[in-house]
């Protein structure tokens, strides 16, 4: 199938890309390369021993968008697009709504224009903020408690409303909860521009030495061990959800959000054990206080994936930090080389 995919060099499109191409479909990358390199697509081909086209270019430019469906013609697309950080969410609201919000209705406007009706976004499970229950179904009320939440919650609701108006259009929209992990290869992986924001990327920077210690952000939450607890999905499940949620367009119309976890839980030290375990590394960390907007426990329902998707993550704990430290321990700059 033609599939266009917005946001595929980065951390998850890339792993995503290349299960597409094992699967022999013809995929366009559109992407600005805004928080992701090149180097990535290339390393996608080698592995995959496949070529596909790349566009470079914003979502939020209609023209460039309008010329890629032109020629391409995907008969679907996957959207990864757009920025990720909740804190700089916070300090440039108006940059995370017109690049997330405003460049899907791009995307959006440019499928009907080019008859394309089958769509899978990267959504997030910070569309639910404080739980009410747990796990989080699909049903859980949604109250984001950041910009960058909204803007996801926004867009869920205006594909929502845009395959409701658009007769045989399908969506899906993926809510995933904490990727982590990298290709068994160890050649792509997650590449932070900065210091890390999120948990695995750091552990993994102190264990390679680019970072002294891990802060515990707070170890007084109702958890086993008192460190915030978290549904951790390895990218390669992750990704396979994709090729799942394509399929599932096929056959569907209308719109259906879905969880992307393993319904199982673990907590930072949980996780750092792990990791000292699957790198031979110690890894140093210090409690400290805990971080604003977040919350004790995060697990996903997985039943209606597996329902409706026939999707079910087969990758564990030990599994993401293995190939996580691969990544990290042969990549110890990432993508750049020094
Ligand atoms: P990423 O930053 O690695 O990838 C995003 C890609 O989109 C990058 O290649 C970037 O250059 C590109 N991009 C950003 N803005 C663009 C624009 N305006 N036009 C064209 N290209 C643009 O992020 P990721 O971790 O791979 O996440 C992919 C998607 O999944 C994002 O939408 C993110 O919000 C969502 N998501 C990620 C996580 C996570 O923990 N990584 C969790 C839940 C949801
Ligand atoms: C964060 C985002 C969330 C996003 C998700 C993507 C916030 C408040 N939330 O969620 O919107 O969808 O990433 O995966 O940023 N931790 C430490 N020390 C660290 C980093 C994290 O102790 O240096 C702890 C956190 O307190 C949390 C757990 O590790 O308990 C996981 O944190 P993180 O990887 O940032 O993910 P989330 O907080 O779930």
């Amino acid at each position: 199938m033609r599939i266009l995919v917005t946001g595929g060099a980065g951390y998850i499109g890339s792993h995503t890309l290349l299960q597409l191409l094992r699967e022999q479909h013809d995929v366009l990358v559109f992407d600005n390369f805004s928080n992701s390199s090149p180097e990535a697509l290339k390393r996608v081909k080698q592995l995959a021993n496949a070529d596909f086209e790349v566009c470079e270019g914003d979502i939020q430019d209609s023209v460039r968008l309008s010329d890629a469906f032109g020629t391409f013609k995907p008969e679907a697309v996957i959207h990864f697009a757009g920025l990720k950080a909740v804190g700089e969410s916070n300090e440039k609201p108006l940059e995370y709504y017109a690049q997330n919000v405003s460049g899907s209705i791009e995307l959006l406007k440019a499928m009907e224009r080019h008859d394309c009706k089958r769509i899978v976004f990267s959504s997030s499970a910070t569309v639910y903020g404080e739980a009410k229950y747990l796990p989080y179904d699909e049903q859980h009320p949604l109250q984001p408690t950041n910009p960058y939440g909204r803007t996801k919650h926004f867009i869920e609701e205006i594909i929502r409303d845009w395959a409701a108006s658009y007769r045989g259009a399908s969506a899906v929209l993926l809510r995933y909860f904490n990727p982590v992990g990298a290709d068994a290869s160890g050649r792509i992986g997650e590449d932070p521009n900065d210091i890390p924001n999120n948990l695995v990327p750091y552990i993994s920077q102190v264990a390679v030495g680019r970072l002294k210690h891990l802060n515990v952000f707070g170890n007084d939450y109702d958890t086993r061990d008192g460190t915030g607890e978290r549904d951790y999905i390895h990218v390669e499940d992750l990704a396979r959800a994709h090729l799942a949620a394509i399929n599932f367009t096929g056959e569907t119309t209308g719109c259906e959000a879905i969880n992307i976890g393993t319904g199982q839980g673990a907590t930072v030290l949980e996780m750092v054990n792990a990791f000292e375990s699957a790198s031979g590394r110690s890894v140093a960390y210090k409690i400290g206080p805990r971080r604003d907007g977040d919350v004790a426990r995060s697990l996903a329902a997985v039943r209606k994936a597996e329902k409706l998707l026939g999707w079910k993550a087969q990758l564990n704990i030990d599994d993401m930090c293995s190939s996580t430290w691969n990544w990290q321990f042969t990549n110890p700059n990432g993508y750049t080389q020094k």
